[in-house]
């Protein structure tokens, strides 16, 4: 259970999964808002499924996935799962009261969708609403190498004022696990949502006594 580092104002946020690789990025980004007492709407495209069963052999139904299975139990309370075709659902709405959106993983198809304003499902209108509405999105793309395409996408939502903040975890901390490789990107994203985490240790600057050339990444 990840504990809140201070006590923080709960707030809702719209966490969708696309088709690119690292859903698992999504899935804890997801279980450490709720545990921290946020509120989450999730939603997930057919691609995001799809690599959900890949990477992570979780297999949900294609035609009305229970997304509810990727996250614990305990967890459900404030979770609330969207089909993706909802587009009456709360994230589409830029009447309510969703504090940012994220997409992570994001694959290069949907942020090249979101970059050119398409709507054609709940994932996308959410980017679309978050945008218009003036409220934090962030994307997080996952491709290598990128191309000149990819990377027009980005510098467009980048100038728009989209956080584009791509799965390219560090090595720093001196990870031992990919479970810490994944929190570095989930903490780099809270970060940007001014979500207060301890999941990764901050930096300081070394010194001759620094833990950090101890190996103790605390
Ligand atoms: C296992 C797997 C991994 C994939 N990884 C990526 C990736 O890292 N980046 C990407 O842009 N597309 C990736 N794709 C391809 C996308 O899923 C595909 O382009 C899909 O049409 C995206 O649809 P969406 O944007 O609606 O989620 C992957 C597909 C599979 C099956």
């Amino acid at each position: 259970m990840t504990s809140a580092p201070q006590a923080q104002l709960s707030r809702s946020f719209a966490v969708c999964l696309s088709g690119g690789s690292g859903s698992r990025y999504g899935r804890r980004l997801v279980e450490v808002l709720l545990q921290l007492g946020h509120t989450v709407h999730l939603c997930a495209t057919g691609a995001a499924l799809r690599v959900l069963q890949h990477e992570d052999g979780i297999e949900l139904e294609a035609a009305s996935p229970d997304l509810a299975q990727l996250v614990p139990q305990a967890l459900h309370d404030n979770l609330h799962v969207h089909a993706l075709d909802a587009v009456e659902a709360a994230p589409a709405s830029g009447s309510a009261k969703i504090a940012a959106t994220i997409v992570v993983p994001c694959s290069m198809g949907t942020l090249a969708r979101v970059a050119h304003g398409f709507s054609s499902n709940l994932v996308e209108r959410a980017a679309d609403v978050a945008i218009k509405e003036g409220r934090s999105l962030v994307l997080v793309p996952r491709e290598t190498p990128l191309s000149e395409v990819h990377l027009e996408n980005m510098l467009k939502l980048a100038r728009m004022g989209v956080i584009v903040l791509p799965a390219m975890p560090g090595f720093y901390h001196r990870p031992n696990s990919i479970a810490e490789l994944v929190d570095f990107v989930v903490g780099k994203i809270l970060d940007r949502l001014d979500v207060a985490h301890n999941l990764v240790p901050r930096w300081q600057t070394p010194t001759n006594e620094s833990k950090w050339d101890e190996g103790e990444a605390t």
